[in-house]
């Protein structure tokens, strides 16, 4: 199977938008799978081509100089456990060190709230390295949520911060 990885890329939501919808389990119902679009349009996106259609992605939010999050990812059902993920997940990663990021981590379902497809998602993430930070009960209105981090990279950034960080950080 002849898979390649592009991006960053930018505005290529419309590509990613079957991808999400044929996978419910993770992504709900067509409002829900509109919201990711939305947001997936602005964001970097690494797409994985399949003899030219998309069969999985991975857009990132970057949040400050020192971190990023996997904001969403998803690979076509019928494609799972063939190495795509890895694939997006590792140039993603590769990309995010070349800018300086130190750490990408991601939220997703909690492990207090049994779901079964969701368990997998964590396996996936925990076997490309991604550790649990903490599981946060208020954050999201309906559902636990699990932070996972990963360290990508020692930081090259100055060592101390600058003003406007540290007032961000106690607000
Ligand atoms: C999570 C997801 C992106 C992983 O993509 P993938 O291409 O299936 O994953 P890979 O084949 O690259 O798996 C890499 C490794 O992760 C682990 N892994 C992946 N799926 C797993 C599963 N179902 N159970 C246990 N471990 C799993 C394995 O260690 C695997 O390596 P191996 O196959 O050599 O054992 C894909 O399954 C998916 O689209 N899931 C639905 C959407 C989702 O959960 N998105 C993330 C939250 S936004």
């Amino acid at each position: 199977m002849s898979i390649q990885i592009r991006g960053p890329l930018f505005g290529v939501a419309s590509r990613c938008e079957p991808v999400l919808a044929a996978l419910p389990d993770w992504f709900g119902n067509d409002s829900s799978v509109q919201a990711y679009v939305r947001t997936i349009d602005a964001l970097p996106t690494f797409i994985a081509e399949y003899d030219g259609q998309c069969a999985g992605f991975l857009a990132i939010k970057q949040q400050n100089p020192y971190a990023a999050e996997i904001y969403v990812t998803a690979v076509r059902c019928e494609l799972h456990r063939r190495g795509i993920g890895r694939r997006l997940l590792t140039a993603a990663e590769d990309w995010m060190r070349s800018t300086g990021i130190e750490y990408a981590y991601l939220k997703t379902l909690g492990p207090s709230r049994e779901y079964e497809p969701c368990e997998r998602t964590r396996r996936f993430y925990f076997a490309l390295g991604y550790r649990p930070l903490e599981e946060l009960k208020r954050l999201w209105a309906n559902d636990p949520c699990l932070i996972m981090v990963k360290r990508l990279a020692d930081g090259t950034a100055p060592a101390r911060m600058t003003n406007d960080e540290a007032r961000m950080s106690n607000e």
